[in-house]
């Protein structure tokens, strides 16, 4: 319990909320400034909280409070906020709640403003739940989503919508993928129990499973050399569905930090060339591969050019598309803050260029798997069906029954078997 904790809390929800940084890029350096471990896994239980709840606390906030601090006051906010999250969604006594986030206000430069921290909150303890209840009078607040999402989620999925909403606000398990390299998903899922780790398997994947209760993964049987991976069940099927074949030429079209290429090599003994624009992304992948024991071809390039391109065709590609990530929201509470609803449209375009542009390093009788994390129609089957009018020699290869070329793909719902959400579609190349 520390005050110092607090104020890196509130540095990260600025970060993300006000710089548009990524939580995964804004926490571990806040992280740095902790030493503690136990004030480092706090710290990160309070952002992620926070952030899940985000819309919620700024709604009861402004009950609170005639306006929103802003300028140099506006990371004190964000402390509030944090405030708020503790005090509501903590097992933190509230003494300590409050405390603690108003000794954080003069580590943050705002000493002056301590008497308004502890104001508001106290007043918010001395309202208890009614302030929320209040809060939630408006319905888009109770759903902790922006609106311009749920308008979007309302018009695809007019009868699943809340059930999307409420999987996005749920916590994911942790899944793991068996090195079938290594051994058998069995073999595996044994030394686990003789380690009293409780896992369940997924009969519809052939080496995922997820753990009972979530747990330190560097800490699990054979991690270091390689055994198992973290990867959620939903993207375990890009390499399944892919079907990799000893001896072919793969492209993974944008790779980093490398999951799927690692299941590929799991899969096959075949030539996988890994690209990613971003150069920091593929160091991950490089690192991911060396702790399995694989080898691929990793490139920094543009999936949009062909720049990079030797000129020999691929068997197969795999184009794990840059996306809204609005699948994996449960996973990463700051994507629905941190994505606009124009920013569809952007990346929808940068899609199609990519597919375009994929499709001419493809073999002829070659298949391209597309894929996506995320669940709105017009990065998928939408993205997907503009492609098969324009493409003459594309066909669709259904994966699941009831697919068309004016609705292809598999739409994978956050939520469905524990899974993240995700959307698959296969094109094969006329030979
Ligand atoms: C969904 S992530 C890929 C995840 C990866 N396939 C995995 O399983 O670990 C999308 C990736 O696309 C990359 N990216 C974005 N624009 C790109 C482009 N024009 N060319 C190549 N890669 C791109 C991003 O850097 C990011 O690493």
């Amino acid at each position: 319990m520390s005050a110092k904790l607090r104020a890196q809390g509130a540095k990260v929800l600025s970060a993300v909320l006000d710089e548009g940084r990524s939580l995964s890029e804004a926490l571990p350096q806040a992280q740095q400034a902790l030493s503690n471990p136990k004030d480092k896994a706090l710290l990160q239980a309070l952002c992620f909280g926070a952030l899940r709840q985000y819309r919620l606390l700024d709604a009861a906030l402004k009950l609170l409070m005639q306006k929103p601090l802003k300028g140099k006051t506006r990371v004190l906010q964000h402390l509030l906020a944090l405030g708020l999250y503790q005090l509501y969604f903590s097992r933190i006594p509230a003494h300590a709640a409050v405390g603690e986030t108003v000794a954080a206000a003069p580590l943050l430069g705002q000493a002056k403003l301590k008497g308004l921290v502890n104001g508001v909150l106290r007043n918010a303890e001395r309202q208890g739940t009614e302030l929320l209840d209040k809060a939630c009078k408006n319905q888009a607040v109770a759903t902790l989503h922006p609106d311009w999402l749920i308008e979007r989620l309302k018009k695809a999925y007019p009868q699943q919508w809340r059930a999307v909403l409420e999987a996005n606000n749920q916590q994911a398990p942790l899944w793991l993928r068996n090195n079938s390299r290594q051994q058998s998903r069995p073999d595996y899922l044994a030394k686990l129990s003789n380690s009293a780790i409780e896992a369940v398997s997924e009969d519809s994947l052939t080496n995922g499973f997820y753990l009972a209760e979530a747990q330190d993964v560097t800490a699990l049987p054979g991690f270091a050399d390689g055994s198992v991976s973290v990867q959620d069940g939903a993207a375990q099927f890009a390499a399944e569905l892919l079907a990799p074949q000893d001896g072919e030429r793969i492209l993974d079209a944008c790779a980093a930090p490398g999951g799927k290429t690692a299941h590929i090599l799991e899969l096959a003994d075949a030539e996988v060339l890994a690209l990613d624009v971003s150069e920091s992304r593929l160091q991950r992948v490089t690192e991911n591969l060396s702790r399995l024991k694989l080898q691929a071809d990793v490139v920094a390039g543009d999936a949009a050019s062909r720049d990079w391109w030797d000129g020999k065709a691929f068997d197969r590609i795999l184009l794990d598309a840059p996306c809204s990530a609005t699948g994996v929201i449960r996973r990463h509470p700051d994507i629905r803050w941190l994505r606009r609803d124009q920013d569809i449209n952007e990346l929808s375009k940068l899609q199609a260029r990519i597919l375009d542009n994929c499709w001419a390093m493809l073999k002829p009788g070659g298949t391209l798997l597309y894929a996506t994390c995320s669940v709105l129609p017009q990065e998928n089957k939408e993205q997907i069906s503009a492609f098969l009018a324009r493409t003459k020699d594309a066909e669709l290869r259904p994966i699941v029954a009831g697919e068309s070329e004016q609705q292809p793909g598999w739409q994978l719902l956050p939520g469905d078997n524990k899974m993240d959400g995700f959307f698959y579609a296969r094109v094969l190349k006329k030979p």
